[in-house]
């Protein structure tokens, strides 16, 4: 995914950038650039580029065998959605001599856009989308508007997603900025000024933040930062991040896994940034083939291991359920050696936090020879061998996971299969005004699981009653059947109880008979059609003596009695309720774990990442 940082300073700021840049790798990319506003002999100032195809330090060394300096400067990771990755789609675009701008993001409308510029004689050197904002702005400023103005213009025009960061060699003393669907930090210096899609590209240099709210436009001076919304001019709170726990530091949690279970409404919210419009899915962020991929689709293959295939179950439920497809899903080690029916039109999707789990690079491989329309990668890590010998791939932004137990892997990928399963309904009837409902609800996401890790404590003192147990069984109804079986892989991967999953309505063929005062048995209650019969089956457990310890949304009023424990859930709709009561199940299984003091984050016998077979 694209990056973005920005400096205006006293200072040479090329380093600045450019290690803004090294510090945004992670996100994946193809391509680099920089733009300074540097001086002629005369002093006159003008605007210079690099760019180059591949890492960040392929535009280093092009850098410093170059003369680029600079006191003002712009620069950019891409990951191409409009044209192959290369030195001329690379950002920052250009409009004339006079413009450079690196954005992040998809504009839906720039087709359109970019036809009516053609007709007025601009010419397009690159494919991007990108390149239609660079000359809308110019079109402003040559009709007297200052930059500011031809900026707030511009985006009054642009549907879909974006973070711009402007510079004008004719107002070399400012950068202007404006987001929204696509995140922008400003970090404030004294006597400078920075900013960044991501706080942490400017850890370097300061630790005081404004955080961007969704359609504000900044100018920012050395001394100076002004902010519009909505054409007012309007305050934002300067944030101080005294030191941002990395990926790879606990910072306050005594576990990484606790750590990655809190970081859930961030890593969901970044991993919706720029695939997410206000009102629907940009699905060019699936890369540039994409589109044309989706087109052919009829039905789909998904194949992982362990907790990325639980997402791939919980998908079939979306992707039948809203893009009325037909999905399968299979075990990577049982896909692999399995002869293969192909259906026409199926497209082959492999979920993976690492990327590298042997099985599930095998069965791409072996589906590669096979009929089908594409290979699409839902994977964790740019650089993976899943990523690259895919046909696309989808990026979750979960950053680096250490726990062993995945979590914050697991929700970013659901976020991620959700946006596809609507993508895929857009081909099959889904009309736009419910493409904007099942949007509305996703932007709720990031807030609900907010509200739910504040059952943290609840759930503390409730995973005492299970420190001594040796079995568990898991419930869920349909779609949260998957979630039963994620929350069961969890607490035996962790705290090494024997926890089993059923579909609810499975219990009275069999696994009824292990139900007895000893046995937990823990259910997942969401407000949809199914609660009744759930309700039904919680009975038959508690009538034979079982405890059941039952997390419900809160809107169902389940009353706690005698043998139920109830656990209210904060509210949501019933496309969110998947993702949303995964989080107490973690939650349970973490504080299972630390009461019985195993190795939370390393248990016993088990690697992050499985790359034998
Ligand atoms: O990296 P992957 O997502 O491909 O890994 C697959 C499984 O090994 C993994 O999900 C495993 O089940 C988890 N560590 C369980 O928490």
């Amino acid at each position: 995914m694209c990056g973005i940082v920005g400096a205006i300073a006293e200072r040479e700021v090329r380093e600045i950038l450019l290690e803004g840049l090294k510090r945004l790798e992670y996100r994946g990319y193809d391509s680099a650039g920089i733009a300074l506003i540097s001086q002629k002999k005369n002093g006159d100032p003008f605007i210079d580029t690099v760019k180059t195809v591949g890492k960040v330090n392929k535009l280093q060394s092009a850098v410093k065998s170059s003369k680029l300096s600079g006191r003002v400067g712009i620069a950019h990771t891409r990951w191409a959605t409009h044209g192959k990755p290369s030195v001329t789609n690379a950002h920052p675009h250009r409009s004339g001599e006079d413009i450079a701008l690196v954005h992040n993001g998809i504009i839906e409308n720039f087709e359109a856009l970019r036809s009516v510029l053609v007709k007025e004689g601009y010419g397009f050197e690159s494919d991007t989308d990108t390149e239609t904002i660079a000359h809308l702005i110019h079109q402003r400023r040559v009709k007297g508007d200052s930059l500011l103005e031809a900026v707030k213009a511009t985006v009054k025009r642009l549907e879909g997603a974006y973070g711009l960061c402007v510079i004008d060699n004719n107002e070399p003393d400012k950068l202007i900025v404006a987001r929204s669907g696509s995140p922008l930090v400003i970090g404030v210096g004294i006597g400078e000024n920075f900013v960044a899609s991501d706080p942490l590209a400017l850890g370097q240099v300061t630790d005081r933040f404004i955080y961007l709210e969704e359609g504000d436009i900044a100018q920012i001076e050395r001394e100076e930062i002004s902010i519009w919304h909505k054409s007012k001019k309007v305050k934002r709170e300067i944030t101080t991040v005294l030191h941002q726990a990395g990926d790879t530091e606990k910072g306050q949690y005594q576990h990484f896994m606790l750590k990655e279970i809190f970081e859930q409404p961030r890593v969901i919210q970044e991993t919706l940034d720029g695939r997410v419009s206000k009102t629907s899915v940009l699905e060019q962020a699936f890369g540039i083939e994409a589109p044309a991929i989706f087109d052919q689709v009829q039905s789909v293959q998904i194949v992982a291991c362990g907790t990325s295939s639980h997402a791939g179950l919980v998908a079939k439920y979306w992707l039948e359920s809203i893009a009325k497809i037909p999905c399968q899903v299979d075990i990577a080690s049982d896909y692999r050696y399995r002869d293969i029916i192909v259906q026409p039109g199926t497209l082959f999707v492999t979920i993976s936090q690492s990327g590298e789990t042997a099985d599930t690079l095998a069965a791409l491989r072996y589906a590669k020879k096979l009929k089908y329309v594409a290979s699409l990668a839902i994977c964790n890590v740019a650089t993976s061998s899943l990523v690259r010998e895919s046909d696309i791939s989808m990026l979750t932004m979960a950053g680096q996971e250490i726990g062993v137990a995945s979590t914050k892997a697991f929700t970013t990928q659901l976020a991620i299969l959700l946006v596809m399963a609507i993508v895929l309904a857009r081909r099959t009837g889904l009309s736009a005004e419910k493409e904007k409902k099942l949007v509305k609800e996703l932007h709720k996401l990031p807030h609900v699981i907010e509200k739910t890790l504040g059952l943290h404590r609840q759930i503390k003192t409730i995973s005492k009653q299970f420190s001594d147990k040796h079995h568990s069984l898991f419930l869920g109804r349909g779609i949260q059947y998957p979630v039963a079986k994620e929350g069961a892989l969890k607490l035996k991967e962790i705290s090494y109880i024997h926890a089993e999953a059923y579909p609810a309505g499975e219990l009275k063929h069999g696994p009824l008979a292990l139900v007895d005062n000893k046995m937990p048995v823990v259910a997942v209650a969401p407000n949809n059609d199914l609660l009744g019969k759930l309700k039904a089956n919680l009975s038959e457990v508690s009538a034979r003596g079982g405890k059941l310890y039952v997390f419900a949304d809160e809107s169902i009023k389940y009353q706690s009695e005698k043998r139920i424990k109830v656990i209210n859930v904060p509210s949501c709709s019933e496309i969110l309720a998947p993702i949303v009561f995964t989080v107490p199940l973690q939650l349970l299984s973490y504080y299972v774990a630390l009461t019985k003091g195993t190795d939370v984050d390393h248990p016993r016998n088990l690697a992050k990442s499985v790359t034998v077979e």
